[in-house]
């Protein structure tokens, strides 16, 4: 199998885990290049790195490499997909929410031979959810419950003047479709937009947010029907050690897509 060149855009909690993990445990993949809008973050990490490793802007990053990722932010995300596509470079996205409103680059990716790479991320049952697809699917609904204070300073929070401190019981302080939760979460809510890119749509996937004064964990549950039956699916999520608004369980995602990419046997939808 050929080597895998990647070039990583964003070294923060997700990106510096990544970057170990591709040049430490990865047979067959190799960290060649890495941009941050901090540079300082992009050197610390290439210091604790493998030599080799070149720093480079976003837009020099596709240059050179197999495949980008993309650790960063929702803001750059039609710029990382459009700039790897006009590349013909293969491009795996951890911030999904960037996507929705830019759904015509995933047409414009399988036009060109582009693959796009989106982690499951934080949650459970991609893999019932894709096979469900190849009949019909009626209904999918993602309910996160967070404790407040991991809901502070979201958009939606803001402009409502929802007072989180004052919570005393579990409270639903948001339903909407998934490009509502997009604009109202987006440091939160990846996780709905994976999930309505592998079932139904972004507009067809009902979103609730629940701020749970009780909880300790970001949890996120999934309930879809269809042809097939029903599906439930409940993730507890720990947060990742260096950043309480990433699941951990997001990181690992990523880690298994990246493994999987350089192995013959591929198991799951
Ligand atoms: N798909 C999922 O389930 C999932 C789960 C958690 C986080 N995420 C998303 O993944 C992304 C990374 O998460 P994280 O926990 O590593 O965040 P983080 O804040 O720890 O790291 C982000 C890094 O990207 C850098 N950065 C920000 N904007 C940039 C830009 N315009 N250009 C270059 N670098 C930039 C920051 O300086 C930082 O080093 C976030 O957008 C987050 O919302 C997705």
């Amino acid at each position: 199998m050929k080597r895998i060149k990647v070039g990583l855009i964003g070294c923060g909690t997700i990106g510096a885990r990544l970057a170990e993990v591709i040049t430490q445990e990865i047979e067959g993949m190799d960290l060649v290049a890495v941009s941050d809008l901090v540079e300082e973050k992009a050197m610390n990490l290439v210091s604790r790195l493998s030599s080799g490793i070149t720093i480079k802007s976003i837009e020099e990053i596709a240059g050179g490499v197999d495949l980008v990722i993309e650790a960063a932010s929702a803001r750059i995300v039609p710029e990382v997909v459009i700039s790897a596509i006009s590349k013909k470079k293969d491009v795996l996205i951890m911030s999904t929410g960037g996507l929705l409103e830019r759904l015509d680059l995933l047409e414009s990716a399988r036009q060109q031979g582009v693959h796009i790479f989106l982690p499951s991320g934080a949650i459970a049952g991609l893999d019932g959810l894709k096979a469900a697809n190849s009949a019909q699917i009626t209904s999918v609904c993602l309910r996160t419950s967070k404790p407040p204070a991991g809901l502070k300073g979201a958009p939606f929070i803001v402009e409502h003047g929802i007072d989180l401190d004052n919570i005393s019981q579990p409270k639903m302080i948001f339903r909407g479709n998934a490009i509502e939760a997009a604009r109202g979460f987006p440091a939160n809510i990846n996780v709905a937009a994976t999930l309505s890119l592998a079932g139904i749509g972004p507009a067809r996937t009902k979103v609730e947010i629940v701020a749970d004064p009780n909880l300790t964990r970001n949890v996120h549950e999934i309930e879809a029907e269809g042809d097939f039956g029903r599906i439930v699916t409940r993730c507890e999520n720990l947060p990742a050690p260096s950043n309480p608004r990433t699941s951990y369980l997001a990181v690992l995602s990523a880690i298994a897509l990246l493994k999987e990419m350089t192995d013959s046997v591929r198991i799951g939808t």
